[in-house]
């Protein structure tokens, strides 16, 4: 079956090799192998014009740690946004907006993404006043860098994107797609060391079984994540 091109991430970073490993093996190098996604790496430092290839630069008003200069990134946004028109410009950044199911699912539906990785104490403002469309972090800690961060949104969105995994419904029925945890799951052998499989799941009612799922999945959502139901 032929499949085409769904999308295109650029993800523009200072550690490139950082983010060569998630994205060779397993679904995500699948779907870039099967042509449904392309994910381009580019090295912001390639794009400086200082002579020791430096890309931050010591703050204004001073105080510790370095900023991500202006100029070696907006050369490289501008040079990509003059090859095709992006959705979104995102940047990952602790102060962002904490990452959802329902942030994937929407960029998901997207043709063309930037996602920029911060380092250091952070982007030059100006950045993101001009060129940022949409600031996400993946949870309320600070990491090295927004490398990880990226490799998750990736990750998170590329799963979604028809195609990619075998089963279809498999990312229909993850949790949180239905503001709702997953039920428990079991496989072989039906008895170890004494504890069982519940006797529904081998019944063979499917009807049964589906009721039990759901009923497992609001427990388990009860009980660890109530805020789910309040939405
Ligand atoms: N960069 C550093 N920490 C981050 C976080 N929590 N989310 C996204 N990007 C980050």
């Amino acid at each position: 079956m032929f499949l085409p091109l769904i999308m295109r991430i650029d993800i523009l970073t200072v550690l490139p090799k950082l983010l060569d490993g998630p994205f060779s093996a397993s679904i995500l190098k699948r779907a870039q192998d099967k042509g449904l996604v392309e994910i381009r790496l580019h090295n912001i430092r390639d794009y400086s014009t200082d002579k020791h290839k430096n890309v931050d630069d010591y703050q204004y008003g001073g105080g510790a740690g370095m900023v991500m200069s202006i100029e070696p990134i907006v050369t490289l946004i501008e040079k990509l946004k003059k090859e095709r028109t992006y959705d979104e410009i995102i940047f990952m950044t602790p102060d962002g907006a904490i990452l959802e199911q329902k942030t994937c699912n929407d960029l998901s539906l997207t043709k063309n993404l930037i996602i920029l990785c911060g380092h250091y104490k952070g982007i030059d403002e100006r950045i993101r006043e001009h060129f940022i469309t949409r600031e996400i972090s993946i949870g309320s800690y600070v990491l090295s860098g927004g490398e990880l961060a990226a490799a998750i949104l990736t990750d998170a969105i590329i799963r979604l994107l028809p195609g990619v995994l075998n089963n279809e419904t498999s990312a229909l029925t993850d949790s949180f797609q239905d503001n709702l945890l997953s039920p428990p799951v079991y496989t072989r052998p039906p008895e170890y060391r004494g504890w069982k499989v519940p006797d529904i799941l081998l019944s063979g009612n499917f009807p049964e079984i589906e009721k039990w799922r759901e009923q497992k999945a609001l427990e388990r959502t009860e009980k660890r994540r109530p805020d789910l139901l309040d939405n």
